[in-house]
């Protein structure tokens, strides 16, 4: 068995986690199991609030993410100050995330904290991932496709970076 050490661990982080958090972590991990290396990475998400603590993924951001054959799963939670401690990398959707993770971080968290549309090849000089929850239908298509092209970018970033086949 592989320790899990030998993983990299990834969180991705927003407000609620429950619409784009809980989205990153279900395209990241289709996009790493069909890389065949599911093996090499452990992938979690979570949220600077807790106002939905113990909820399932809204069923906007399930619906969208079902087209694409992706079953988001989990339930929301809180992130902890253990979490920077714990993951190698920290992908916060924008800018009032980053705040967030870095007041609870005071000192520097263990691992790399940064905007996921930092990958975004047509993030165009906007890097959040713009709060769907008030929004309508077409806002949690937007996000998936922003997160989709993040997350691709990121994984090949990380596969270079790493070594990995
Ligand atoms: P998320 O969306 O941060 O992408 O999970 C939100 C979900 C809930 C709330 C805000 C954002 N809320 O205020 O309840």
């Amino acid at each position: 068995m592989t320790g899990s050490s030998d993983k990299l661990r990834v969180l991705f982080v927003c407000l609620g986690n429950i619409c784009r958090s809980p989205l990153a972590e279900g395209i990241f991990r289709q996009q790493v199991r069909q890389a065949g290396l599911a093996e090499r990475f452990s992938i979690d998400s979570a949220g600077t609030g807790a106002y939905h603590v113990g909820d399932p993924p809204d069923e906007r951001a399930s619906a969208v993410a079902a087209k694409r054959g992706i079953t988001l799963s989990g339930k929301s939670r809180q992130i902890t100050v253990q979490d920077l401690e714990r993951f190698d990398y920290i992908f916060v959707m924008d800018a009032e995330n980053h705040a967030a993770v870095r007041l609870l971080a005071r000192a520097a968290p263990r691992g790399v904290v940064r905007r996921l549309r930092e990958f975004d090849p047509q993030a165009d000089g906007d890097l959040d991932v713009p709060d769907p929850y008030y929004g309508g239908r077409r806002g949690f298509e937007d996000v998936h496709d922003m997160v989709e092209r993040s997350c691709a970018a990121l994984l090949a970033h990380l596969r270079r970076e790493h070594g990995l086949p």
